[in-house]
């Protein structure tokens, strides 16, 4: 077996699921997390070609690819090398304001971002909204959740020696923010990025919990996470029925055409569970300050990651090799400079800009990704991991989950406890349902039913809330 790179710490690695049917019920969800495995690990990427996958994994390809399609996806190639180039050395030179920011005050009060802002945020794939709470509030919430897990010396963290990521998920701080009324609107305004038409089975209104972890990296320590996607990784290949569907456009050789903000497939692919990842931050971060780096185009990135098996190195239409460069199944989606040169990784990731406690950063579940090797500044690097996830078949599966996780202190499903670490189950001061702030919270938290009666709600809203209440037993 070849050799596993783990990484010291990571970001999370969201929705790993190892089959490719998509739950319709918390039952058959349930039987699908038995296959969870391996996450958190990538494949080994020294060297300078991957180590082959299967020969199945051929026929994969020549299921996306056509021969029809053979020419004109040769030409996108070209085309998306040429395209790649220049935008590099657009956003090496803006550096982290390449990152499209704006104030909370500009979400307007349908719930959207201004238009501008939003077109550069799904053109980019990330954004940072400023000032969602307070810095004093996010402190208050940062030394709560701190405070929590000295108390209770039973949550471990990530690395154990010295944790950075803290396996606490009910803490009645996080439970507060999650359930923020700024948090939310921000969370529908970046679901709002994306867009399904009227009969998509998918809310983008609202919410589904998915319960995750805080991370504080002291300053002045190091950390090793190659550049990476979240979500997976053959899926994206490989998941006839869901994920590869999204990217028709770019197995037709029309890459140009890719949206990847359309909800269309995406609300049945087996491994998107999510609108997106994001954090708030909890701390100062900012360039040089340890923290996030994102690959700013997610259309170019994208298209790239995914063609890439279809080349060689010297730019010819390989049908036949099983070299898929990073996406081991099993593991997460790795990159390295050796298998994708093109995409200039040293000069096209750039850090995040400066933010203050209380802002929250979004990037699309495609983005690549990676953390700052060092950390020079001189606080900690603090952040609460609080994805935006819409209601969809697949996350109301989650949320059954979740609410159970809730109420019994339990972790949640995706994050089965090691032996050696405790559980928030017999912690008396862990978050309880008084905590949630909101009553849109509690739905988030599957305590309160969804408004299937709502006007203006498209007929794939109306089935979603009316599938989550029925799941939920409303
Ligand atoms: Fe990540």
């Amino acid at each position: 077996m070849a050799a596993v790179q783990k990484p010291m710490v990571d970001e999370p690695i969201f929705g790993f699921a190892r089959d490719y049917t998509a739950p319709q019920t918390t039952t058959d969800r349930s039987a699908r997390k038995q296959k969870v495995v391996n996450a958190g690990a990538w494949a080994d990427t020294r060297g300078a070609k991957p180590k082959p996958l299967d020969a199945r994994f051929a026929d994969v390809k020549k299921r996306l690819v056509k021969p029809a399609h053979y020419a004109a996806l040769q030409a996108s190639w070209h085309r998306l090398l040429q395209a790649i180039d220049e935008r590099v050395n657009v956003i090496e030179a803006a550096g982290p304001d390449f990152i499209p920011t704006v104030e909370f005050a500009e979400i307007t009060p349908q719930g959207q971002f201004p238009e501008g802002f939003a077109r550069q945020a799904r053109e980019r794939g990330c954004c940072v909204v400023k000032n969602v709470v307070s810095e004093t509030q996010a402190r208050d919430w940062k030394a709560a959740m701190v405070d929590y897990c000295a108390q209770h010396p039973d949550i471990k963290g990530t690395p154990p020696a010295a944790p950075q990521i803290w396996k606490a998920y009910w803490t009645p701080a996080q439970v507060e923010a999650r359930s923020h009324p700024a948090m939310l609107a921000c969370q529908r305004a970046m679901s709002r990025l994306y867009h399904a038409g009227d009969e998509v089975d998918v809310d983008l209104d609202s919410q589904a919990m998915y319960a995750d972890r805080f991370r504080v990296r002291p300053a002045g320590v190091e950390n090793i996470l190659p550049p990476h996607l979240d979500n997976g990784s053959i899926e994206r290949w490989e998941d006839e029925a869901g994920y590869s569907s999204v990217f028709t456009a770019i197995w037709e050789g029309r890459w140009e055409d890719y949206d990847a903000w359309d909800m269309t497939h995406r609300a049945d692919a087996v491994t998107d569970l999510y609108g997106g990842p994001g954090w708030l931050s909890l701390s100062n971060n900012g360039p040089n300050k340890g923290t996030i780096q994102l690959l700013p185009d997610i259309k170019l990135s994208t298209a790239y990651l995914l063609l890439r098996p279809f080349f060689t190195d010297d730019g010819q239409l390989d049908m036949e090799s099983t070299y898929f460069y990073g996406a081991d199944p099993g593991m997460g989606q790795v990159l390295s400079t050796a298998w994708h040169p093109h995409l200039q990784l040293d000069r096209s990731i750039v850090s995040i800009p400066n933010i203050a406690p209380g802002s929250y950063v979004f990037w699309h579940c495609d983005m690549v990704h990676k953390v700052e090797e060092k950390h020079e500044g001189s606080e900690d690097s603090s952040v609460a991991y609080i994805p935006v996830v819409p209601l969809c078949k697949y996350n109301i599966g989650n949320l059954v989950e979740q609410r159970k996780a809730f109420l019994a202190g339990n972790p949640p499903p995706d994050m089965p406890p090691l032996p050696e670490e405790g559980v928030e189950s017999d912690h008396a001061d862990r978050g309880r349902p008084e905590h949630i702030l909101t009553a849109e919270g509690r739905r988030m938290l599957g305590l309160e039913a969804f408004d299937a009666l709502a006007d203006g709600l498209t007929p794939g809203q109306k089935r979603m809330r009316e599938l989550a209440n029925r799941e939920l037993g409303f």
